[in-house]
């Protein structure tokens, strides 16, 4: 049996090495030129975050908090790339002073690039809005075929948007970003969005120097996608237009660096009947698996110390919150859990972790696991850390 202190999440730190070295091998086949700079949202460990930069990894950033934790981690200006709508003024000012890759996501990042000094010259980058409805419909998820983010090639919006960057005479335009995550994190879809890319820049006689491809790949598993095949099907796309000897090849891996360096294991507390089937309460909840409360089932297992020789129709398996539909899966004709047994779940921390909301229980324990060794690397949050942090003088 493990002996953890549950709920925990579980950085497993060979897998991550492993997905940090392959994306960078496989970067390194395709592209002369690359840079892999991985996505802070989708988790903000500390740790992850030392491991990406002592790996050369850049970090990508989508708001002044994520830029600020990345400053405070030890990544250096030049190493960030820059996106989103939540960049503060004096952030997006320092950053592109200080050689950050900063793409540009709205007009007000190009109101104030009027406040940059005008006695040098910059560089900044722009995100184009990718309509998978026009691009790849097949690819979209429900409700997600046009993007909110970047500026439309398909209205005027985005060539006004690279004029109005271009009249400044200090500003040189040499990046184009783009980022979608797709239904099925298909690959074909990355050739068509880099056909795309090619189009734009080739329409706006674009003189880029980089083109930011953004993420959405798979993660190391069985069944899925290579990185291989992602890169292969993004070189071809843009072969067709950029010398891939020139211009340089940013990717931002999120979910394909931790996805499958990250578990979730919680703890039988209860165990009661209900109606015909059997309620099993455990001390994870939904908050912490799956917090958009979409998933009807995980890669899990079942960690008991003493398998119950009685096999039962139905367990409804339970988050530990008042919440009512803070059920998790469903077991048919399996023996009947009992208080302590474990339930481990794969590949669970990718985006759960950093969404997941301080309600009813405060943050759990994270181990890392090393060689089979668990290490506590985040104590859970106590009543206290929460009441020194929100408590107020009134
Ligand atoms: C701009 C940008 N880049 C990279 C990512 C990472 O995506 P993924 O974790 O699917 O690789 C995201 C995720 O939303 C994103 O918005």
């Amino acid at each position: 049996m493990i002996n953890l202190e549950t709920p925990a999440f579980i950085v497993k730190k060979e897998v991550l090495q492993n997905s940090i070295d392959l994306i960078q091998s496989s970067l390194d086949k395709y592209f002369p030129k690359n840079v892999f700079s991985y996505s802070l949202k989708t988790n903000s460990l500390p740790y992850i975050l030392k491991k990406i930069k002592s790996a050369g990894g850049y970090a990508e950033v989508v708001s002044s908090d994520e830029y600020e934790l990345a400053r405070l981690v030890g990544f250096d200006i030049n190493n960030i790339v820059y996106n989103g709508l939540l960049k503060s003024k004096s952030t997006f000012l320092e950053s592109i002073e200080k050689g950050a890759i900063v793409n540009i996501d709205s007009q007000r990042e190009i109101d104030w690039l009027d406040d940059l000094p005008k006695n040098k010259s910059f560089s900044v980058g722009i995100r184009i809005n990718i309509d998978l409805d026009i691009i790849s419909p097949k690819d979209a998820k429900v409700d997600e075929g046009y993007s909110r983010f970047g500026f439309s090639p398909e209205n005027k919006d985005f060539k006004n948007a690279v004029s109005r960057i271009t009249s400044h005479s200090n500003i040189n335009l040499i990046g184009v970003h783009v980022h979608r995550t797709t239904l099925s994190r298909s690959v074909d879809v990355y050739e068509k969005i880099a056909l795309y890319v090619g189009e734009v820049v080739k329409e706006y006689c674009l003189n880029i120097q980089y083109i930011d491809i953004g993420g959405g790949f798979y993660g190391i598993m069985d069944d899925k996608p290579t990185f291989d095949e992602y890169f292969d099907s993004i070189s071809k796309g843009l072969s067709s237009t950029f010398d891939l000897n020139e211009v340089l090849i940013i990717i931002e891996p999120g979910n394909a660096i931790v996805a499958s360096a990250l578990d979730f294991i919680s703890s039988v507390i209860d165990v009661k009947k209900i109606k015909d089937f059997h309620v099993i309460t455990t001390d994870g909840s939904r908050n912490d698996l799956d917090p958009f409360y979409k998933k009807s089932a995980y890669f899990h297992t079942i960690i008991a110390s003493n398998p119950s020789g009685s096999i039962v129709p139905l367990q409804v398996v339970a988050g530990g919150t008042c919440l009512e539909y803070d059920k998790i899966f469903e077991l048919e004709d399996t023996n009947l859990l009992k208080l302590g047994d474990l339930i481990k779940y794969k590949s669970v921390g990718a985006y759960t972790m950093t969404l997941s909301p301080l309600f009813i229980r405060y943050f759990p324990n994270i181990y890392l696991e090393d060689n089979g060794e668990y290490i506590l690397i985040r104590k859970k949050w106590s009543a206290a850390d929460f009441y020194s942090i929100y408590n107020t003088s009134e």
